[in-house]
Parts: C-alpha cells; structure tokens; sequence
C-alpha cells in the first residue's frame, strides 16, 4: 500500500496530495472502486451530487470504517450542483447529500460551478458556511471559479475557500489562477489531472515516461505533485487505480519540469466555466 502525502488547507485541515475521482462511476461499482482506493492508499475522495454515486462512496466509506480505517484518516468531498443554488436550496441539497452519503459529517463541500447567469453563487456559498460553521463540514470551497469569481466572493464571504478545484493539465495550465490562488491562500485542485486521456501520447511526456521507466499517467502526475497542485486521477481497475499514487519515489528535474511546462496551450477537455449556467 502507499502513503500519499498530505498538505494542509487555510483552516488546518490535511488533505491528500492525490485523490480518488469518482465522476462517470457507475453507482453500482463505486464502492467497490472506493474501496479499492482506500485499499491502494488514497485517503481523498472527490463526488458530487451530479455523480449520482454519493450512496456508493458512503457505502465504501463505511465499510472501510468498520473494519480497518478511521473515519478521521478520510476526507470525502462533495459539491452542490447547479440547479440547486441560492441559499435553502444549498442546505437543502447538502442534507440529501449527507443522506446519500451516510455519514455523520462531510470534510469539504464545494460550489461545483459559479453559473454565472443564475448570479446565485454569493448566496450558495453564504449556506456553505453556515454549514462549516454549524460543523456539519470541515472545510468549504469552490470549484470551476475563474478569477472574477474568486474576486467577488473574497469581497463577499468571510471563509476563504480552502481550495478552487479546476481543470488543469500539462495542457491547460491554469497560471493566471494558480497565481490568484496562491495569494489568497487557497489551494489550487486539478480535475482532469490526466486530460480524461488525451495527453498520453504527448511526445514530450512519452519521452519522459521512457527516461524514468514510468507509465505517462505516473510522469503527469508527478509533475502536479511537484507544482504543488493536488490532483484527482479516476481510473476504473486496481492496477491503474494503484499505479496513479506510485509516483512518490522519483523526482523530475529542474529542465523536465520546464519541458511539461512548455506544453501549456488552453486545451480544455471539458467545459469552459463562464459557459456553463
Ligand atoms: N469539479 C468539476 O467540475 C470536475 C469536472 C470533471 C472531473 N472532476 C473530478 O476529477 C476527477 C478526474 O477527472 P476525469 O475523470 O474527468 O479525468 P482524468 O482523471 O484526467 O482521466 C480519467 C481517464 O484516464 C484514464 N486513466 C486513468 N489512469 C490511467 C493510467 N494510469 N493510464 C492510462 N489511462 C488512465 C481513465 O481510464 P479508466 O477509467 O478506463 O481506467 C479515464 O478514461 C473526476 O473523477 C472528478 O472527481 C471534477
């Protein structure tokens, strides 16, 4: 089994440096995937309600819990979906997701998208933190927050956000937030660590793999790990879910970081955040 290591977030909680993603899990396999994770040594899971697998991560989760882990070794994330903005709609859907779930508290709940056009994610996140501040959630956040978004809420709210989770990728590096982020103290979070797939066979990281005996995926991974951005791979067998947190024992150098970091070119393998209501 590995140990991943974790860092902490503006309110001292630890997270993982990489995380189990769940989205397109099937709700029928997830917790059987969610065990294997925590099995593999991931102690960070990342669902939304929009995965429609919530009660399948709890049912891991549990089971994990009443047989060998600590609950509190485990930090499960959770997001609130977009049709379920504005403030009692966000308290509201936060209890059908601590139903789901089944557990007696969330470790971090995150606005999944800004939308906009509803211009409703002022009032949502103000029902994160009521919720943080009830102790319901150890930490809040906010995911797919460009940075007028960012700037508004911290103008706004009064919680940091722990972290923005975002797509981010050798291809989509993401610097104008990772700088934003870094300001503020928030921690930037990559979905799509892997570009769902698509950079495997990216010369650059081909070669890369090839000069440390590792796969693409462990190459990319590494490169997150080392930037100082947490990440969320998914992957759907044991041996990649196992091969995607062995990256803890090699080290890219000064000149292959700067070669990942030439391959930046504002590919979004998923949608653009201002677009989404
Ligand atoms: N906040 C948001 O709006 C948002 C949006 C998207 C995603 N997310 C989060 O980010 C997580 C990851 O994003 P993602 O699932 O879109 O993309 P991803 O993790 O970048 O890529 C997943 C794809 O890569 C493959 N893969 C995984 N490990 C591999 C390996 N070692 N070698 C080769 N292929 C490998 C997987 O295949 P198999 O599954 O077949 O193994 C899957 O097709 C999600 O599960 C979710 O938790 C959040």
């Amino acid at each position: 089994m590995q140990t991943v290591p974790t860092v902490s977030l503006n309110n001292g909680a630890n997270i993982g440096s990489v995380g189990f993603g769940l989205y397109k899990v099937p709700l029928a396999d997830s917790a059987h995937l969610t065990g294997l994770a925590l099995e593999a040594g991931y102690r960070t899971l990342d669902t939304a309600a929009l995965y429609a697998n919530e009660e399948g991560v709890g049912q891991g989760v549990r089971a994990a819990t009443e047989e060998w882990l600590d609950r509190e070794d485990i930090f499960v994330t959770s997001k609130v979906w977009n049709d379920r903005h504005g403030y009692n709609a966000t308290l509201a859907a936060f209890d059908e997701s601590m139903d789901k779930l089944g557990l007696d508290y969330l470790d971090l709940y995150l606005v999944h998208w800004p939308c906009p056009d509803q211009d409703l994610y002022i009032p949502t996140y103000k029902a994160l933190e009521k919720l943080y501040h009830d102790g319901r959630v150890r930490a809040i956040g906010v995911s797919n927050f460009e940075p007028e978004h960012l700037d508004r809420l911290l103008q706004e709210t009064d919680v940091v956000p722990a972290l923005n989770q975002i797509e981010l990728h050798p291809w989509l590096q993401q610097r104008e937030l990772r700088t934003l982020h870094e300001a503020a103290g928030i921690r930037t979070q990559a979905w799509s660590p892997l570009a769902r797939g698509q950079l495997l066979e990216d010369p650059v990281l081909t070669s890369l793999a090839q000069a440390h005996s590792r796969s693409v995926a462990q190459i990319v991974l590494r490169w997150h790990h080392q930037c100082g951005v947490l990440s969320l791979p998914k992957a759907s067998s044991a041996g990649r879910i196992a091969e995607n947190i062995d990256i803890f024992d090699f080290t890219l150098s000064t000149e292959e970081m700067d070669a990942v970091a030439g391959l930046d070119r504002g590919h979004r393998s998923g949608s653009n955040p201002v677009l989404v209501g």
